[in-house]
């Protein structure tokens, strides 16, 4: 079905972010649906969209959540996400982030260094509590994806390097408040090449019979998220086919009888029910280039100045004859440029614009450069 803005929101100011829930809902109940059979558990990646209603919806909807900051561990608690229910990960955790978790008694630390695991043992002990704790493992598997958000590759900061593991798993002896749980890895994100997942699995497999070789039973496994979304045609695909996504770890995972198999999705789940809204400013006619510019710029969304990504963007207002433009925001940065040689409707003055496929690592990577106000947010 073709996009359409709820005819109210034609008056709302612009710039700003428009989330249809309706199509969360359906996101939500779709991901339900693909998981229950495998019995996979979801954790739900706060750091591709925190607003607190699609937080709360993603909680109502059964699923916990992964957060790599205090911020926004503490944000998904005041979402209602139970603490076990909640997972911290990420490369830099403070003392004082480490800290907050482990009083509130989360479910688990993905721990990424010797350094961080004894930092962990440290602050556990002097809480009088014991961390869980899942090892990410940087799993050297080639995601094919953008190499800004290639994470799992020996280049990458993520993660403990293969070669790593035997002397990391030693020294857990030697950490008496820190409770090995299970193994994390996490390859990149916007995957679309499903075999990908399948790398990934092989590779744990390898690991789990390794560790299990050693006395380490694991109760969990994370395989990270990075399940891609079809930026081309938000309509036609607007829910990322998640049976296909899960059937990939239920062939080749080999799975322990009563262990549980959790996945750290976010972009998946959010980026296609939001559309960032803008309103055309001016069109400037050059020798060489047409610009149609925007009261939205990379300050509203980041992804094409920052990793060259592509965004469907569609004219809402015109449905006059077609003619080339360049789509440009206000920030003075050349790469402030939503699209080269977009194909649109004749554009003019006022005309309203979607961004689409903008609901994940859009508003939270938004910025106040050129002291830029914050776009609103709206939900239908
Ligand atoms: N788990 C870990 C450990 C991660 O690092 C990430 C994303 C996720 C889960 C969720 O991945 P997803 O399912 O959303 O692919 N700003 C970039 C994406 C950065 C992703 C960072 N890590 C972008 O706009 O494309």
């Amino acid at each position: 079905m073709a996009f359409q803005l709820p005819a109210e929101l034609t008056q709302q100011p612009t710039p700003f972010y428009y989330y249809d829930l309706q199509l969360l809902d359906q996101t939500l109940a779709a991901l339900t649906a693909a998981a229950r059979p495998g019995n996979f558990q979801v954790h739900y990646a706060l750091k591709a969209n925190s607003n607190l209603p699609i937080l709360q919806r993603i909680q109502q909807a059964g699923f916990g959540a992964d957060c790599v900051s205090g911020g926004e561990v503490q944000r998904a608690l005041d979402a209602g996400f139970s603490p076990d229910h909640v997972v911290f990960a990420g490369v830099g955790k403070s003392d004082a982030e480490i800290n907050r978790a482990l009083a509130a008694d989360i479910f688990c630390f993905n721990a990424e260094s010797v350094p961080e695991l004894q930092v962990l043992n440290e602050l556990a002990g002097a809480q009088g509590r014991t961390a869980r704790v899942a090892l990410r493992i940087n799993p050297n598997v080639d995601a094919h994806t953008h190499a800004y958000i290639t994470t799992g590759l020996d280049a990458n900061k993520f993660g403990i390097n293969l070669a790593d593991l035997a002397g990391v798993v030693e020294g857990l002896d030697n950490l008496p408040n820190v409770e090995l749980i299970g193994l994390h890895a996490h390859i990149g994100s916007q995957i679309t090449e499903l075999s990908a997942f399948a790398n990934l699995s092989r590779k744990l497999n390898e690991l789990q019979t390794w560790l299990e070789d050693r006395g380490h039973r694991l109760p969990h496994l994370n395989v990270g998220g990075g399940l891609g979304i079809d930026y081309h045609q938000p309509d036609q695909n607007p829910i990322p086919d998640f049976a296909a996504y899960f059937g990939m770890f239920e062939q080749h995972l080999q799975r322990r009888p009563g262990q549980q198999v959790h996945v750290e999705l976010g972009r998946a789940v959010v980026a296609q029910c939001g559309t960032l809204v803008s309103r055309v400013l001016y069109v400037k006619e050059s020798q060489q280039t047409r610009f149609a510019i925007l009261d939205a710029g990379m300050t509203e969304l980041i992804r094409p100045a920052l990793y060259g990504s592509y965004h469907l963007i569609q004219n809402l207002t015109s449905q006059r004859p077609e003619l080339t433009y360049d789509i440009v925001g206000p920030i003075c940065e050349s790469s402030d440029t939503f699209g080269k040689a977009i194909t649109l409707p004749e554009t003019q003055r006022g005309d309203l614009v979607a961004i689409r496929s903008a609901g994940a690592y859009g508003e939270v990577m938004s910025s106040a450069y050129n002291l830029r106000e914050k776009a609103e947010a709206v939900y239908r």
